[in-house]
């Protein structure tokens, strides 16, 4: 039988060529594939004499192993290359400087609106919500505001669709308080705020189109201007830490509550407006069934970003919605 050391030499030098393990997969195929040189020399013992089989079987398994350690060792050079490039590829310098959490705050409108909930809970207030997305029954009608009130025109208003707008102030939470009270037999006191967003079609520096409203209401068999009065001065006082603050009403006019008035409160030797009020309007308690020969009550609506702006010392209502974050991170604590 033939010499078969020269495959040992030819095998190293066909795989150390081998760039890839495919290729080397395919170089192993030339020596220990199915026809590959060291499976015919195999195959090839049949034909040896009984006595000449053993020698030739021996000397061929040598250069198998000798082949196939030359194909590990190959193997393995290979995937440590591979590792390498990859690992070098990918490097990481350990030594940057770690990414910051981000350290999230509240938004000086919430935090507005927790403070202005706190204290009205204090004294005996509940907090009462309605939907954004209102019926023009509860925005208006149930307001007592007229078919021809210029706040229900396209230009003031956000109309949904003929019948729905996005509610422009937190009054028919009124209205939705008081009916479902009744509704579970519950009869005044009726003592609630109702914060949210409302929305107009105005933008400049002091209006935005959406902003947020806290509506007032308290009713109950002898309830005037002075419990107002107290209520909101107290309020005042308390929210912005200044036991001076004074508030005074002027004479106004909304269709849900008669007499109405503006809110004013002292402010640096003037005079701010804050918001608009009145005692509830017979007709508003006609809707919801409450009698009003034996209840009275009175109505607010502040206007939350005018305290926040004031309380903060912010100049621009805008600041408030732009999101930027050099200015909203000066309110998270
Ligand atoms: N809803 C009125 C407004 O948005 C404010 C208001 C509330 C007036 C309650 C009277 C009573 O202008």
């Amino acid at each position: 039988m033939a010499n078969l050391d020269h495959l040992i030499t030819e095998a190293q030098a066909d795989f150390a060529a081998c760039q890839t393990t495919t290729a080397l997969e395919d170089a192993k195929a030339k020596y220990l594939g199915k026809t590959g040189a060291i499976t015919e020399a195999l195959k090839g013992l049949g034909r040896l004499s009984t006595e000449e089989r053993p020698a030739a079987g021996a000397a061929i398994n040598v250069v198998k192993k000798q082949v196939e350690a030359a194909l590990n060792a190959r193997r393995d050079a290979l995937l440590d290359a591979a590792q390498a490039a990859q690992l070098a590829s990918e490097s990481l310098d350990v030594t940057l400087p770690a990414r910051a959490q981000g350290q999230g705050g509240l938004h000086p409108v919430s935090l507005t609106l927790r403070r202005i909930e706190q204290l009205f809970h204090s004294i005996g207030f509940d907090v009462a919500t309605g939907p954004e997305i209102e019926t023009d029954f509860y925005n208006f009608t149930a307001l007592n505001i007229p078919e021809n009130h210029p706040a229900r025109a396209m230009h003031d208003t956000f109309y949904v669709d003929d019948a729905h707008v996005l509610r422009t102030h937190t009054s028919p939470v009124q209205v939705h308080y008081m009916e479902n009270a009744l509704k579970e037999n519950k009869t005044p006191p009726f003592k609630i705020i109702a914060p949210g967003r409302v929305y107009r079609v105005d933008s400049d520096a002091t209006h935005s189109p959406m902003f947020h409203q806290v509506e007032g209401l308290w009713v109950d068999q002898a309830i005037s201007f002075a419990n107002l009065k107290g209520v909101v001065q107290d309020f005042l006082q308390k929210y912005f830490e200044r036991d001076d603050i004074k508030v005074r009403f002027r004479p106004s006019f909304f269709p849900f509550t008669e007499p109405s008035a503006e809110m004013d409160m002292s402010w640096n030797d003037g005079w701010l407006e804050i918001g608009g009020c009145g005692m509830v309007h017979p007709e508003v308690f006609r809707h919801v069934n409450v009698d009003s020969e034996q209840y009275q009550g009175f109505a607010f609506g502040l206007g939350v970003e005018r305290l926040a702006m004031l309380r903060y010392g912010v100049n621009d209502l805008r600041h408030f919605f732009n999101n930027d974050l050099r200015f909203l991170s000066q309110f998270s604590k």
